[in-house]
């Protein structure tokens, strides 16, 4: 696989903040626990809070153990890591702060500038990092989704960002791509000559992808209002994980390969429509409720006043393509649902006659293939067998699992890693298949700004729904219409 030199640095832009804090920071301890990083890489954290060396050996060191179970934590492995670590104070969006720098980047040939801030800082950091000339040619960046808000605030990031890297030097990250069991999905696909023959329209009676969560928006609002579920989780996670279930096999596992088929389905996703609206789509709101047995606010409550953003979405999708016409594919995801789920479902059609009679007739259910990404790992796919005994009036038929559990098989024991691991590894070494290229990006924009403004056109305000619910009933609706069901 064609990759770059190792690199030598990593620059965290926010490395004060929460991402920081919860994810990279930790993953970056594991990495090097794990014998995964390079012998003299280090570690640089800017952001302008204040704060000495020390300081952040200590936040690091918090926020590491907040990730290990216990709190425990490997004494030689942190003074290894502790002794890359450095930190910078500095507004990076000034020329004089990104000097600030200067002494830390040094003559390193290639760093990785890590922008774990928002996405409205990333053109004036890369500008200010142009001006202090602190941009060497083989630098590689990284930004955290969202990239803009829509496509033409997104076309102005890539733009501003692209002046200053090239393409196969940006890596954009969508953290559901590192996570193991997304992964897996490529390998269960194409690693098995089972699948793919059944994979289309003439076996396929339509797609489920849910990813549920229990949590509340909570103190996340002044980010969260200005975006709602469409874009912090449809346009990027749920649009991936249906990339991966209908794109094409790519010849093989070079970064374009693969993201030419991802772009191709998303080219393919039918446009929505004012008459889409009412049809094909639902947002909701949590108003208050009961989550894990406790009563739980509303949206508006935590937000501190009435607001238009919704927590919740649903979605008719349809594929115009070959292999998927006909085949629905149906999305739903929300904030303060009653369970923690990512699944995604392929329900197979019903045989095309059935020999059997009687009550046998009933007990006949098409498969399902159920594939749990998170927080279970098993992959399912549910065959009729025949009921055991004898009965008066002939066989019965039941639906059993065949069940695979990854966790299981993995030795129940393994750690489930954090997502960023395998990605920031991935950036270390250059590989970019997990990452996200500007036109995929684009095009996912492009289609999710055809459901706002068809949204905004109708007027579509959310529907309340209880925290702790399933979503406003207007979501089991969509789905009946088609005569379909959730999978619950
Ligand atoms: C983030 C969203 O990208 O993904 C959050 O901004 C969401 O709103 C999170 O909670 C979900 O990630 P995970 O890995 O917990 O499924």
């Amino acid at each position: 696989m064609a990759d770059m030199p190792e690199a030598e640095l990593l620059v965290l832009f926010g490395a004060a903040g929460d991402l920081a804090r919860r994810m990279l920071l930790p993953a970056l301890y594991y990495l090097d626990a794990d014998g995964f990083m390079p012998q003299a890489f280090r570690i640089v954290g800017t952001a302008r809070t204040k704060m000495t060396r020390e300081g952040f050996l200590a936040h690091t060191r918090t926020a590491v153990q907040e990730r290990t179970p216990g709190g425990e934590i490997d004494e030689q492995v942190w003074s290894r890591f502790a002794a890359r670590l450095d930190y910078v104070a500095a507004d990076a969006t000034s020329t004089q702060g990104a000097k600030a720098l200067s002494a830390v980047i040094g003559s390193t040939q290639r760093p990785i500038f890590y922008m774990a801030l928002s996405p409205s800082l990333y053109a004036p950091v890369c500008e200010a990092l142009a001006a202090a000339d602190l941009i060497p040619p083989e630098t590689r960046i990284v930004l955290e989704k969202p990239i803009g808000r829509d496509l033409e605030t997104s076309r102005g990031i890539n733009a501003a960002v692209g002046a200053h890297f090239d393409e196969d030097r940006i890596f954009r990250i969508d953290h559901y791509l590192g996570k193991e069991t997304v992964q897996n999905l490529i390998a269960l696909r194409f690693a098995n000559s089972l699948f793919e023959p059944l994979w289309n329209n003439l076996t396929i009676d339509h797609v489920q992808i849910t990813v549920a969560e229990t949590a509340e928006v909570g103190d996340r609002w002044p980010y969260y209002d200005e975006y709602g579920a469409l874009r912090d989780m449809l346009q990027n996670h749920m649009l991936q994980l249906l990339c991966l279930v209908a794109m094409e096999p790519p010849s093989d596992m070079e970064p374009d390969s693969v993201r030419n088929e991802k772009v191709k389905v998303l080219r393919s996703l039918r446009r929505f429509t004012r008459l889409d609206v009412q049809n094909n789509s639902v947002r909701g709101q949590y108003a208050a409720g009961v989550s894990g047995g406790q009563p739980a606010a509303a949206y508006a409550a935590e937000r501190g006043q009435a607001s238009s953003t919704e927590t919740f979405v649903a979605l008719r999708v349809d594929i115009d393509n070959w292999r998927w016409a006909g085949v629905p594919f149906f999305l739903r995801t929300g904030k303060r649902l009653p369970d923690r789920r990512t699944q995604i479902a392929i329900q197979f059609k019903p045989v095309p006659h059935s020999i059997f009679d009687g009550p046998a007739k009933a007990d006949l259910i098409p498969n399902r293939l159920v594939i749990d990404l998170q927080p279970k790992e098993d992959i399912e796919l549910t065959l009729m067998n025949k009921a055991p005994g004898i009965s008066y009036d002939g066989m019965r038929l039941q639906a059993l699992p065949l069940s695979l559990s990854l966790l299981k098989a993995h030795g129940g024991g393994a750690r489930s890693r954090i997502a960023y691991e395998r990605l920031i590894l991935d950036v270390i070494h250059g590989h970019r298949t997990l990452f996200v290229r500007r036109d995929e990006v684009e095009e996912a924009w492009r289609w999710v700004d055809g459901v706002a403004a068809a949204w905004a056109e109708a007027g579509q305000e959310p529907k309340p729904y209880p925290a702790g619910s399933w979503g406003p009933a207007g979501a089991f609706a969509l789905i009946e219409r088609a005569g379909r069901a959730w999978s619950e």
